[in-house]
């Protein structure tokens, strides 16, 4: 892409008048600042001026002054932008997922607030104020029309309201962003505020129900940031041995609900989490016997991306595609036919429980640490370190039609039992959790009490070192009292504690 093109990607004349480096840009946000920044797990993130931004932070704090934003973003971003703010000191107030490693930092040293918000409540929450007012949107865009309506990038996420709800708007046109994903969009009518609001009208995953373009009034616009490059587009890791055993109960999972009656022959529309096993289960269902899949998720990988690119899938909805580079490759060589196949809409859609529930969305999400009940952790350390953030995962396991957690049986060498006797933090409870899948086995927890999920997931679950401690643990509590959920509640948490003081849950 030359830079003469790069100029083409704007074509509304005023627009083009606004065309400024990344430094001018950075000028209009000040210290104290609401930032409305796109990105969603290194998709379509502004990758010019939080740089400028961070020199700018960086130059304050060396002459004595203060100078940090609030940042909201759709989710994560990319070293280039919640990186180089937080290297520059210079991020007050983060929601509502990250997962960056100098952020995680500063998040667990209190230096940084961080508000940890169910994806698909975030734009409300901001319609509301609950953040305070939004200064200045950046957002990351692939064109600008003649008539000023923006086409947006590999990631839509929350932009749909920062553009509308910030004073100012800065937009980085991203000529890296393949032109052709003009009319993969789906940017969805107002559907107004309680008690007068609409329905959702999406009754299948491929269902369009808005306009392919972002919009946003042109004199709010204050600058336009000429880019040319990638997105965070980091590699997968090929599916390790755990990943694959996970992987293959899932799948031996969904043909025994199939001969059940309990699904149709091709699924439900699937949600897979964020990471290498739920890549790992989309590979796998690459060789099942399943025919005719659907999505309707919030971050589309590489495995959906290849079951589309293989005819298992017919399409998928996604907020943000985040692929590895060869995946990339792929998606950019077939673009023309993915087109009818990939819908992005913002992640109050995506994500929203009306729709998960009617389509019966099957949600596979990955955890922390679940406990004897069923219980999951998915961001939390130890119960005080936060890992990244609940993400979308609680707007899907609350509302599908099966919700799987997967993890390995131990983490840190085996160190740590990912099954424990109580979490160390609940971000989905007991009643949100159907089944639980480790390298073990699988417990399907649905219709069972309390006591009958503990045997079930000790012994299916559970790794062979930790196996004969958490059978102990649970038959003391089974004598200690209460016998709906047994406990003993001045050791629930010992294994933690134990591992934060000798570096190892098990006992020496
Ligand atoms: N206790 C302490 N540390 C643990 C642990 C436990 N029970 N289980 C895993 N870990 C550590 C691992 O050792 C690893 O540490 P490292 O980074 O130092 O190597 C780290 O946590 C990540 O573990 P890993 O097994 O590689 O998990 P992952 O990459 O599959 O991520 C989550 C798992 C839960 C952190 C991730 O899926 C997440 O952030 N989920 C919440 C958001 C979400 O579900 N989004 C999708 C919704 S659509």
């Amino acid at each position: 892409m030359t830079a003469a093109n790069n100029y083409e990607r704007v074509q509304h004349a005023g627009l083009r008048e606004k065309i400024m480096s990344a430094e001018q840009a950075a000028e209009f946000i000040q210290n104290g600042m609401n930032v409305g920044i796109s990105g969603f797990t290194g998709a379509g993130y502004p990758k010019a001026v939080p740089t400028a931004l961070a020199k700018r932070m960086e130059e304050a704090h060396a002459r004595g002054e203060e100078f940090g934003i609030g940042m909201l973003t759709g989710a994560s971003t990319a070293d280039e932008c919640d990186g180089v703010l937080a290297r520059a000191q210079g991020i007050k107030f983060r929601t509502p997922f990250q997962s960056d490693p100098t952020l995680r930092k500063q998040i667990n040293a209190g230096a940084t607030n961080y508000i940890d918000v169910h994806l698909s409540h975030l734009e409300q929450q901001v319609r509301y104020g609950f953040f305070g007012e939004m200064d200045v949107a950046l957002i990351e865009v692939t064109g600008i029309l003649p008539d000023g309506r923006l086409i947006p990038s590999l990631g839509i996420g929350t932009n749909n309201q920062w553009l509308k709800s910030a004073k100012k708007v800065i937009v980085e046109v991203n000529s890296r962003q393949n032109i052709l994903l003009e009319g993969m969009h789906d940017i969805h009518p107002d559907i107004g505020v309680p008690p007068n609001r609409k329905p959702i009208p999406i009754t299948a995953p491929n269902d369009r129900i808005g306009s392919p373009y972002l919009e946003c009034d042109p004199d709010k616009i204050v600058a336009v940031v000429l880019t040319d490059l990638p997105d965070r587009n980091s590699k997968f890791a090929d599916p390790d041995d755990n990943s694959k055993r996970i992987a293959a109960q899932i799948i031996d999972f969904f043909s025994h609900e199939v001969k059940m009656g309990r699904m149709p022959k091709n699924l439900l529309p699937l949600q897979s989490g964020v990471g290498n096993v739920a890549n790992a289960v989309l590979a796998g269902l690459q060789d099942g016997p399943f025919e005719n899949l659907t999505g309707y998720t919030e971050v589309l990988q590489d495995g959906m991306l290849d079951l589309i690119l293989s005819g298992k899938m017919l399409s998928a909805s996604a907020t943000a595609l985040s692929f590895s580079p060869d995946a990339l490759d792929r998606f950019n060589a077939n673009i023309e036919t993915l087109r009818s196949k990939i819908i992005l809409r913002p992640q109050e859609v995506t994500n929203h429980p009306e729709v998960s529930r009617r389509l019966g969305v099957i949600a596979m999400n990955a955890m922390i640490e679940c406990d004897i009940y069923g219980n999951v952790n998915s961001t939390h350390i130890m119960g005080t370190n936060m890992m990244n953030g609940i993400g979308g995962s609680g707007d899907f396991a609350r509302n599908a039609f099966l919700s799987f957690f997967v993890t390995p049986s131990v983490a840190k060498d085996g160190a740590i039992s990912c099954i424990v006797p109580m979490v160390s933090h609940h971000d989905h409870t007991e009643h949100d959790v159907m089944v639980l899948v480790t390298e073990q086995g699988l417990a399907d927890l649905r219709g069972k009490s309390p006591r009958q999920r503990a045997k079930l997931i000790i012994e299916n679950c559970a790794h062979p070192d930790y196996r004969p401690m958490l059978k102990e643990y649970y038959e003391r509590a089974e004598k200690a009292g209460g016998l709906h959920t047994p406990h003993v509640l001045n050791e629930a948490l010992s294994w933690h504690q134990r591992f934060v003081e000798t570096g190892d849950m098990r006992i020496k």
